[in-house]
C-alpha cells in the first residue's frame, strides 16, 4: 500500500484563491507514489472539495463530538461526512495544549468520528521534557494517551484508524522545532502499532509528523515501520511541497 502524505495546513492560508493555487500546482505532478490527503481549514473545504474532490482527497483539522444539537461554533462529522470528507485529525498537540482538549473529549470525538465511518487520524507524542529523560519515558507517556485516547473503543477494531506519532518539541513552529531522527521515529511507530494492537485494532496505520521537508521526508518514508507523514508548515509552502512530492515519486517503489 502507498505510504501516507498528509498536509496539515493548520490556519492557512487566509484565503480561498492561495488554497486553490496550491492544489492547481501539486496536481500538475504525475505520477504519485504516497496516498496525498489535503487537510484544509474548514472554511474552505466544500469548495476544494466540489473542485478537486475527483483528485484529491480531503481531510478535516478537528470535529466535533456530536453530529447535531446547540454546540455554538463546532462543527458535525456528519456534516463533513456529507460534503465528501473522509479523514479527521483528531488530538493534535496544538488542540491539546492551546485549547485544552482533554483524553476524554477526544474519546468522544474518535467514537463519533468512526460511528460516521470517517478514518480518525489521531495525534499523540510527549514534550521536550519527557523526552529528555529518554525514549522510554516517551513511550510510556505515548502509551498512556493511547490508553486513554481509545478507551471504550474496541467495537471499532475493524476500522482504520490512523495513530501520528508527532512529539511535540519536533513541530516546526516548537522551541526546539527540529525533527526527530528517522531512526527514533521507526522504533516509536513500531511500539504505538503493537501497543494498538494489543488493544484489539487491527487496521492501524503510523505516521511521524514534526518538521517534515523535502529534505529529510524521503528518509522517514523508507523507515519500515512509518506508513507516512503528517506535514504542516512545509505543506502550504507550493515549491516546498511539491520538491518533497516529486522526490518522493522517484525515491519511493510502487
Ligand atoms: P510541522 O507541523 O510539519 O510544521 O512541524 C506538523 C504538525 O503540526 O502536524
Amino acid at each position: 500500500m502507498p505510504k501516507f502524505l498528509i498536509a496539515n495546513w493548520k490556519m492557512n492560508p487566509q484565503a480561498l484563491e492561495e488554497a486553490n493555487k496550491i492544489l492547481g500546482e501539486i496536481l500538475k505532478i504525475k505520477n504519485y507514489k504516497t496516498q496525498l490527503i489535503i487537510c484544509p481549514p474548514f472554511l474552505w473545504i466544500y469548495d476544494l472539495i466540489k473542485k478537486y474532490g475527483n483528485k484529491i482527497t480531503f481531510g478535516a483539522q478537528n470535529a466535533s463530538f456530536e453530529n447535531l444539537g446547540a454546540f455554538t461554533g463546532e462543527i458535525s462529522p456528519l456534516m463533513l461526512k456529507n460534503i465528501g470528507v473522509k479523514y479527521v485529525i483528531l488530538g493534535h498537540s496544538e488542540r491539546r495544549e492551546k485549547l485544552l482538549e482533554s483524553d476524554e473529549i477526544i474519546n468522544k470525538k474518535l467514537e463519533t468520528v468512526l460511528n460516521n465511518d470517517l478514518i480518525p487520524i489521531l495525534c499523540v507524542g510527549e514534550n521536550y521534557g519527557i523526552r529528555k529523560k529518554g525514549i522510554e519515558f516517551a513511550k510510556k507517556f505515548v502509551t498512556k494517551q493511547l490508553k486513554k485516547d481509545l478507551v471504550g473503543l474496541s467495537k471499532f477494531k475493524n476500522k482504520k484508524i490512523i495513530i501520528a506519532y508527532e512529539p511535540i518539541w519536533a513541530i516546526s513552529t516548537s522551541n526546539i522545532g527540529i525533527a526527530d531522527n528517522p531512526k527514533n521515529a521507526n522504533e516509536m511507530s513500531a511500539f504505538i502499532k503493537n501497543v494498538i494492537q494489543k488493544l484489539g485494532f487491527k487496521n492501524i496505520n503510523i505516521l511521524y509528523g514534526g518538521s517534515v521537508n523535502s529534505k529529510n521526508v524521503l528518509k522517514f518514508l523508507k523507515e519500515k515501520e512509518i506508513d507516512g507523514v503528517l506535514v504542516g508548515g512545509a505543506s502550504i509552502k507550493i515549491e516546498e511541497f511539491s520538491k518533497m512530492i516529486q522526490i518522493l515519486n522517484k525515491g519511493l517503489k510502487n
